[in-house]
């Protein structure tokens, strides 16, 4: 939960409003985006590492109102695509604290990132490489690079969100020679300039220690640049991917521990290696959007399914689904949630929260303990839900993505509307015939 969130008379309340109210005004589903929550998660990242750049990972969730509350937090942005530079470029985003990622950028993006004046691209591919040769041969074109290296961790996450291991798209290796190899071609680049290396391990990582074994072969790497290809990197880039709470079972890092730790292994191995200290900077989304948005449904039916040997497991249908949240039917995913507009004294039972998609796997919550007198016209609300739920809904069934809504001291504010019929019926062209 975010930290205004809290009940009263068993009605929730985020940012001063009272949820059964602010839905009375916006209708669910709705994501509901606490803005202090979110700014104080920024600062506090700002803070606990001082001297690194944070980079938000806009790919976490981005809209002009945020990209606008991570400048006046003093944080920098990571983009990964063209329409996410966009959206940071309309909030007036500095183009120089913009972080550009990738692993199949075209010609076109790259030329626009270099355009806009993007701080730092961070390559992925030879084939990318050999684009931004050609493109900074042009007249008054220069572009400053990282190297996404792949630094061989298995980092203890979902499969699919694990980016460290060699077998997977992102990076060069570090081990077969690849990574040294890129950071030979760019140098020998003139309008290119790098300005150091770049890991990325996963996402939603509870555990240091990836972190650790990562920093260790990325100063490896660079002092054998520093030996072999005589430059010195000024900056290094540990990625993000701390993870969050979505169930009371998961205990999170806290931000300034995790910035000890790191900022101890980087000073102690570059000691070791005799090389000067880079530049740090890490770029995590979940961490900072994650805990400060809830997603608030209403419940539509309820039904009692009779499983194997007797139990019986109540299922909750809500007005939204794995269009707004793909996360559990993708990774597994565990969520919690509570009702939010009414108190109960009612016996809890154990629920299963479902969507309304025409599927079985369309699944919000596995498991949670509701109120037995759960019924039709009740909200719910499911916590966590501010990363990679809006930014990775869908459509489906032509589902219409709900609104963002911000609140701060009692204020709502819509930073992202609810999508209408017209908005999906403006890209379906008609009988064309
Ligand atoms: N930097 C790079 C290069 C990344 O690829 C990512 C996430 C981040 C930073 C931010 O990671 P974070 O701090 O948010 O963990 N859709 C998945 C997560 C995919 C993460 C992709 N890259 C999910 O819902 O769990």
């Amino acid at each position: 939960w975010s930290q205004t969130a809290h009940k009263v008379d068993g009605e929730l309340h985020v940012g001063g409003l009272a949820i059964p109210e602010l839905v009375a005004n916006v209708n669910t589903p709705a994501y509901v985006l606490d803005e202090e929550d979110f700014r104080s998660r920024a600062r506090a990242f700002r803070d606990a590492f001082s001297s690194y750049d944070v980079f938000y990972a806009g790919k976490a969730f981005l809209c002009i109102a945020v990209a606008t509350w991570v400048a006046e937090e003093g944080l920098c942005l990571d983009v990964c695509s063209n329409s996410e530079l966009t959206v940071a470029l309309r909030a007036g985003f500095d183009p120089a604290r913009i972080g550009y990622h990738g692993n199949n950028k075209s010609t076109a993006d790259l030329r626009r990132a270099v355009a806009a004046g993007v701080g730092r691209i961070v390559v992925d591919s030879l084939d990318e490489i050999e684009r931004l040769e050609s493109l900074t041969a042009e007249p008054g074109m220069t572009a400053k690079v990282m190297i996404r290296v792949t630094a061989g961790v298995e980092a203890h996450t979902h499969e699919y969100i694990a980016t460290a291991h060699e077998d997977q798209k992102f990076g060069f290796s570090i081990t077969s020679g690849d990574a040294l190899d890129a950071a030979r071609r760019v140098l020998a680049a003139p309008g290119i300039e790098l300005l150091g290396l770049h890991s990325h391990i996963g996402s939603q990582i509870f555990d240091s220690s990836g972190f650790e074994v990562a920093a260790r072969r990325v100063l490896a790497l660079q002092a054998r640049i520093s030996e072999e290809l005589g430059v010195t990197l000024p900056e290094m880039d540990l990625g993000g991917g701390f993870g969050i709470a979505y169930t009371t079972q998961d205990d999170p890092a806290d931000p300034a521990q995790l910035a000890t730790e790191m900022t101890k292994i980087v000073e102690h191995e570059c000691r070791a290696l005799g090389i000067p200290e880079p530049r740090l900077s890490i770029e995590p989304g979940r961490a900072i959007v994650g805990p400060a948005m809830c997603t608030v449904y209403t419940v539509g039916t309820v039904k009692q399914v009779h499983l194997d040997g007797g139990a019986v497991r109540t299922y909750v249908s809500v007005d939204g689904g794995m269009s707004d949240n793909i996360r559990t039917a993708l990774y597994d995913a565990d969520y919690s949630c509570t009702v939010a507009s009414r108190a109960s004294e009612a016996v809890p039972v154990l629920a299963r929260v479902v969507g309304k998609h025409c599927e079985a796997g369309d699944i919000l919550v596995k498991d949670e303990f509701l109120p037995g007198d759960v019924r039709p016209g009740d909200l719910l609300a499911v916590p966590g839900t501010g990363a990679y739920c809006r930014s990775m809904a869908s459509n489906y069934n032509h589902a219409l993505r709900p609104p963002v809504v911000a609140v701060r001291d009692g204020v709502a504010r819509v930073v992202v509307r609810r999508e209408t019929e017209d908005d999906l019926l403006a890209t379906d062209m008609g009988d064309v015939r």
